[in-house]
């Protein structure tokens, strides 16, 4: 989220960028080889709970999405992405129905999965999707390690988005040049030119402002608080908590709700900082306890608005029940709040914080697991079109997922363009995008199934990471996090 402060201010965050940049990805890679050793990080209470098979299945099926592997209409692409620079960047995800790997909402894909398997690794563990999720996690974290060849590079983009969306062809047959992009420290040739750190951070800064037209971020502030809350997470050191509560909290937004999605993760950094509250942490001072608080009460405020019924309820809701806030992609919003709002419910319960004050309604965290419920069962199908939202699901699901490679049958001879014959084709997909979930419905909780009608068929990865998320959550009828701390 953008925020106006001093150019001296901006210099010393952009250095931070940076050096938490390069940090994150040694973190996740930390947190990745924890959760690969064993789950230790997280002991959940042993209560044989009891397994809710339709969260199960939905699961298994979301999973498919982000698996690049037992797929038969499926084969290998992008093999050659990287060896033009000697590095090898075949791994890592498109991020939609097109062919461009995007290093930001790939990265906010690895962050999310990681959350889900932190948060509810056992859950998935006893459907065996563990390793599943595991896999799909270090399928996207080997790419973004390989993408960071050096201290001053970091490779953010594969393809040439303006190129790419002239095409419309499978990925395993594309040959358009995968031009890379990289930040660095000598692009933007300034007075500082390789002079410190700082200035290379900057150097990306004017790198994004201009090469980054697709994804790009609407400010910075919420990844970098977001980046020191994991880091904090991961490493336990005090610097990344003195960095959100003190140094870095001119970003925090306090009071203001937001929602969580790809660009603004300060939803998800005020319920991730509200885990150290809940949980409580040795290493906290007087001045980061109340900045900590300060975190909590805007996250309780982001899970009171989209609760039904409270005076701060939040109108952008569909008469179906759905959290519906943009024409485009609705979904992205929907399954992140009610993914939040699980998270949150099951902080309460394993802390025994027994209700949530909103504005003249008290909520117990079973309520709130029900918000997170009624929009699954939403997406699932249990909506006014009885549409099950997540491909592959149910008996009704979209048969014109804006997908390339579910669009195009395998045996086509396709180009680049003539390829389109099959973006206009009336005829439902030839394959099964199994697991995409699709953009959704429109505010009146209509749904056209159409190919071309991107807005409300085109899936994401990063929106089944989400989901992956909130289905793992609701797997079992109990579920109690642990502090990692
Ligand atoms: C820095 O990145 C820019 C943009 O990706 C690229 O044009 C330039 O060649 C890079 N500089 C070096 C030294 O690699
Ligand atoms: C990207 O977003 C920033 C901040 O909103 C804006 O200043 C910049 O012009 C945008 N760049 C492009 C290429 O859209
Ligand atoms: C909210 O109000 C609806 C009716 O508008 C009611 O069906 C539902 O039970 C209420 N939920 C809570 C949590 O009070
Ligand atoms: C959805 O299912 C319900 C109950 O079976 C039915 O009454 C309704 O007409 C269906 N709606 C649509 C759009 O098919
Ligand atoms: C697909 O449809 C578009 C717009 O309706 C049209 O311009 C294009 O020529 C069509 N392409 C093919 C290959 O049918
Ligand atoms: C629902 O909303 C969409 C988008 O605004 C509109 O095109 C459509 O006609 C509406 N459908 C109904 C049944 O009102
Ligand atoms: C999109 O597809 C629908 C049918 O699936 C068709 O009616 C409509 O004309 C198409 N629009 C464009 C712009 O091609």
């Amino acid at each position: 989220m953008g925020t106006e402060k001093s150019k001296s201010e901006a210099w010393g965050s952009w250095l931070l960028v940076l050096v938490i940049a390069i940090l994150v990805m040694a973190a996740s890679y930390i947190t990745l080889r924890r959760n690969f050793g064993q789950l230790n990080v997280f002991h959940h209470s042993k209560r044989h709970p009891v397994i809710v098979d339709k969260y199960a299945d939905a699961l298994g099926i979301a999973l498919q999405f982000l698996m690049f592997r037992n797929i038969s209409w499926r084969g290998d692409s992008g093999l050659g992405d990287g060896r033009e620079e000697n590095l090898d960047l075949s791994k890592g995800v498109y991020d939609a129905g097109d062919l461009i790997k995007f290093g930001f909402p790939m990265a906010f894909t690895a962050t999310i999965l990681s959350w889900a398997i932190l948060e509810y690794g056992d859950h998935m563990k006893q459907l065996k999707e563990l390793e599943n999720a595991q896999d799909s996690l270090k399928w996207i974290t080997d790419y973004l390690i390989n993408s960071h060849p050096s201290a001053n590079v970091l490779y953010v983009q594969v393809g040439d988005p303006e190129v790419d969306h002239k095409c419309w062809e499978r990925p395993e047959v594309m040959t358009e040049k995968r031009p890379l992009i990289q930040v660095n420290t000598s692009y933007p040739g300034s007075d500082v030119a390789a002079e410190t750190a700082a200035a290379m951070a900057s150097a990306s800064l004017v790198f994004v402002d201009q090469l980054c037209k697709f994804y790009n971020s609407s400010g910075y502030g919420d990844e970098l608080l977001w980046a020191a809350a994991w880091l904090y997470h991961a490493t336990r050191d005090e610097s990344y908590l003195k960095y959100v509560t003190v140094e870095g909290n001119y970003f925090a937004n306090w009071g203001t709700t937001t929602w969580l999605c790809w660009d603004d993760k300060l939803a998800g950094t005020q319920v991730l900082l509200s885990r150290v509250s809940f949980f409580g942490s040795k290493d906290v001072q007087d001045q980061e306890s109340i900045a900590l608080q300060l975190y909590r009460k805007t996250a309780e405020a982001v899970i009171c608005e989209v609760l039904p019924n409270s005076s701060s309820a939040t109108t952008y809701r569909t008469e179906g029940g759905l959290i519906w806030v943009s024409q485009w992609n609705v979904l992205q919003y929907s399954v992140a709040s009610a993914f939040l709002a699980l998270v949150y419910s099951d902080y309460m319960l394993t802390s025994s914080t027994k209700s949530l004050y909103c504005h003249g309604h008290l909520y117990k965290p079973m309520d709130i697991r029900n918000f997170a419920i009624m929009q699954v069962d939403y997406v699932l199908g249990n909506n006014p079109m009885n549409m099950s939202y997540l491909v592959g699901y149910g008996s009704n699901y979209p048969q014109y997922v804006h997908h390339r490679g579910a669009s195009i049958p395998t045996d086509a001879n396709t180009g680049c363009s003539d390829g389109f014959m099959w973006l206009n084709s009336t005829n439902p997909n030839p394959n099964v995008a199994v697991g995409a979930l699709v953009g959704g419905p429109f505010l009146n909780d209509t749904f056209i199934d159409s190919r071309n009608n991107t807005q409300q068929t085109e899936p994401t990865t990063y929106n089944s990471a989400v989901l992956v998320g909130l289905l793992s959550g609701l797997i079992t009828t109990s579920s109690l996090p642990h502090s990692f701390l």
